[in-house]
């Protein structure tokens, strides 16, 4: 509050300002953003992956800060800088990421969930370099298990009610039926459907389909443009 010294000395409080009145109430939430690729270690210098430069899930962190929310941004190996403002976990593997996100996830209000996480990882990492050039053979074969899938496992904790869930889905063919089925096996709110355009460049046009049905399209947007129509979704009531 603001006073103010009258003429004759005695202090009095000054009206509030018109421009802080107008302020939106913002209620800050505890948000938590995976972004970027895992990697699985085939043996100490070579690794299995997947495409992604972080740079949407990165953009939502940052909308997400700028909107005054606290935010924890789980990162796997890329090069961008942590946007101003934000928590950052750095994590390799995918397993590193289901930990680092269920610690964070228990303390939220909402996932958005924008990691490509590895799907298969190798059945063992290997201590020396994996020889198998060497047998001569024109083919190999690299035993692989499965990882868990991160977003269901939030996705379908008991504890969430009340948890904004949002995941993604990068389809090259089948995309709505594939990002329909995923809102339900993966227990997400919102599923945001793109395609390879997406991969590596600052724009992108997207379909964010609700579990309640809704569908909302964006057409070349910059990744900040989505992040920010995102960040809105925690506005609901
Ligand atoms: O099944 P698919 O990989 O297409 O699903 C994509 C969504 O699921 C993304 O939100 C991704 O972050 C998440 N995911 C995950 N754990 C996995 C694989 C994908 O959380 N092992």
């Amino acid at each position: 509050m603001a006073w103010r010294t009258r003429k004759d000395g005695r202090a009095t409080r000054r009206p509030a300002q018109r421009r802080s009145a107008a302020k939106p109430a913002l209620v800050p939430r505890r948000v938590v953003v995976t972004a970027g690729p895992t990697r699985e270690a085939i043996d100490p210098v070579r690794y299995l992956s997947n495409e992604s430069s972080g740079r949407m899930g990165f953009a939502i962190a940052e909308a997400a800060a700028r909107a005054g929310h606290r935010v924890t941004l789980i990162a796997g190996p890329v090069a961008l800088p942590t946007p101003k403002g934000v928590r950052r976990v750095a994590v390799v593997t995918a397993l590193e990421m289901l930990r680092a996100t269920l610690r964070a996830f228990r303390e939220s209000d909402a996932l958005f969930m924008a990691a490509a996480v590895s799907d298969w990882r190798p059945a063992r990492r290997l201590s020396g370099k994996w020889r198998e050039k060497d047998k001569g053979s024109p083919a190999a074969n690299l035993p692989l298990v499965r990882n868990p899938d991160i977003l269901a496992t939030c996705g379908h904790d008991r504890s969430r009610p009340g948890k904004l869930v949002v995941g993604f889905a990068l389809e090259t063919s089948g995309g709505i039926p594939r990002a329909k089925r995923k809102l339900e096996t993966k227990g997400a709110d919102f599923i945001v459907l793109n395609d390879e355009r997406a991969l590596n460049s600052p724009r992108a046009s997207a379909l964010i389909l609700g579990g309640d049905g809704t569908v909302r399209r964006l057409t070349d947007r910059t990744k900040a443009e989505i992040a920010g129509v995102l960040i809105g979704l925690l506005g609901r009531p």
